[in-house]
């Protein structure tokens, strides 16, 4: 970057302090991970110059030949990835993604039934101030207040009730697997489309370690970063009787023209989740879930369902250990460790002071860890919480953390 050092040191001196506390920390951010170099590349390439409003073949722009082929790419990848009828690359994240998918299924008002959002579910699933909440009536089904396992029954029951006009079935912070079979046969039920946000999932999904939707699913939305390791966007596939409201609500009713530069990062990113090594990374990223979760739980955390099947789990510190989660994502960030505070099911506490936090590993995994090192990243987890706020000791363990983490090398940095 001797371009931008250069010309705006601010923002280069910027981007290298945000390098070293990438470098230097252990990343658990479910939602977070590294790109490899060669996605970092196609993401900053002069790709970025060209307009396309439209589709491969048919542009509302001249000289777009060379850019359909990578938008074809990044589409004739994504399908060997999951089997999709037809896929629309051009989300420009998760959010509008989404966006695009409840404006080619549904009208303003539609009842939809989604994963309530203090138990799991996503902003775009009916938050009030988001425009899923303003736009659409949403019903939220809940997990069962014992197993804290989406309870399939009360979901069929909500549906034969409410008769919703789409079922949505996705989430942020739910560490089970998803019975998609039994959602669309309760879809089937009621008359009612089905829609998969696998945002969290798609990487586990496309290394062959979890069910896909795409064979049950009218249409199924992720971004293409988190577990898929990819450039921040996102995607939409969906069987061949969708794709024309799809494509048409994604452009010209939501968007623009695309990112073309992310476009092509994301046909490099699929490239990179075809080969079998990725394979080996989904697998890993779950047994490390497994690992850390397990390694938790004997040092008296409880875990929420009482472990995970993904790459996230959720940690009742206030319950297990009187912490609450602004608490613990505080005093972890002290030492070098990255998590967010999150709500439990039923939580007796408030959205900005919850009284958990929610753990993964994509992240730490790219970097190389394996299940022994899970433990030592509970050890450091479970000291710094309980030093709480004696800086000696939380200074001490952040010096740890930094030696630790340096022994495994980041893609994108030096
Ligand atoms: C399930 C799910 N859907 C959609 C999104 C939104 O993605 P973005 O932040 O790219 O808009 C997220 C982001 O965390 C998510 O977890």
């Amino acid at each position: 970057m001797n371009n931008l050092k250069k010309s705006d040191p601010k923002i280069y001196n910027i981007i290298k302090l945000e390098e070293k506390r990438q470098k230097e920390g252990i990343e658990l951010i479910a939602s977070e991970n590294y790109v490899s170099k060669p996605v970092l590349e196609a993401m900053g390439s002069i790709l970025t110059n060209k307009y396309s409003e439209g589709y491969p073949g048919k542009r509302y722009y001249g000289g777009n030949q060379i850019i359909d082929q990578a938008e074809s790419l990044a589409v004739n990848r994504a399908k060997k990835l999951f089997g999709a009828e037809h896929i629309n690359v051009q989300p420009l994240s998760g959010s509008p993604a989404n966006l695009a998918v409840y404006m080619a299924l549904l009208n303003p008002g539609d009842k939809v039934l989604g994963f309530s959002l203090d138990q799991g579910g996503h902003l775009s699933h009916g938050h009030p101030l988001n425009f899923s909440g303003k736009l659409y009536k949403i019903i939220p089904y809940f997990v069962n207040r014992k197993t804290e396992v989406i309870d399939m029954d009360e979901v069929e029951r909500i549906a034969l009730r409410e008769g919703p006009k789409m079922i949505l079935a996705g989430f942020s912070a739910y560490s089970r697997d998803m019975d998609w079979k039994r959602f669309k046969e309760i879809a089937d039920k009621v008359g009612a489309f089905t829609f998969a946000d696998i945002a969290h999932i798609a990487g586990l999904i496309a290394g062959g370690q979890l069910e896909s939707p795409v064979p049950y699913f009218d249409v199924v939305s992720t971004t293409t970063h988190k577990t898929l390791r990819g450039p921040r966007g996102a995607m939409i596939m969906c069987k061949e009787e969708f794709a024309k409201a799809i494509d048409r609500a994604v452009f010209p009713g939501v968007q623009g023209g695309p990112h073309d530069h992310i476009n092509a990062a994301k046909a490099v990113a699929f490239g990179e989740a075809l080969k079998p090594s990725f394979k080996k990374y989904s697998s890993q990223v779950i047994k490390n879930a497994k690992a850390l979760s397990s390694a938790l739980q004997k040092r008296g955390y409880r875990i929420i369902s009482g472990g995970t099947d993904n790459h996230l789990m959720l940690v009742d510190v206030y319950g297990s250990k009187n912490i609450t989660g602004k608490e613990a994502e505080h005093t972890l960030e002290e030492v070098g460790i990255s998590i967010n505070k999150n709500m439990i099911p039923f939580d007796p506490r408030k959205p900005l002071d919850p009284s958990g936090i929610r753990l993964g590993t994509p992240a730490v995994t790219t970097r190389g860890a394996k299940e022994k090192d899970m433990e030592k990243i509970a050890k450091f987890i479970d000291e710094a919480l309980m030093a709480k706020n004696n800086a000696s000791v939380l200074n001490k363990i952040g010096k740890q953390v930094k030696t630790f983490s340096l022994q495994f090398p980041v893609p994108g940095i030096k």
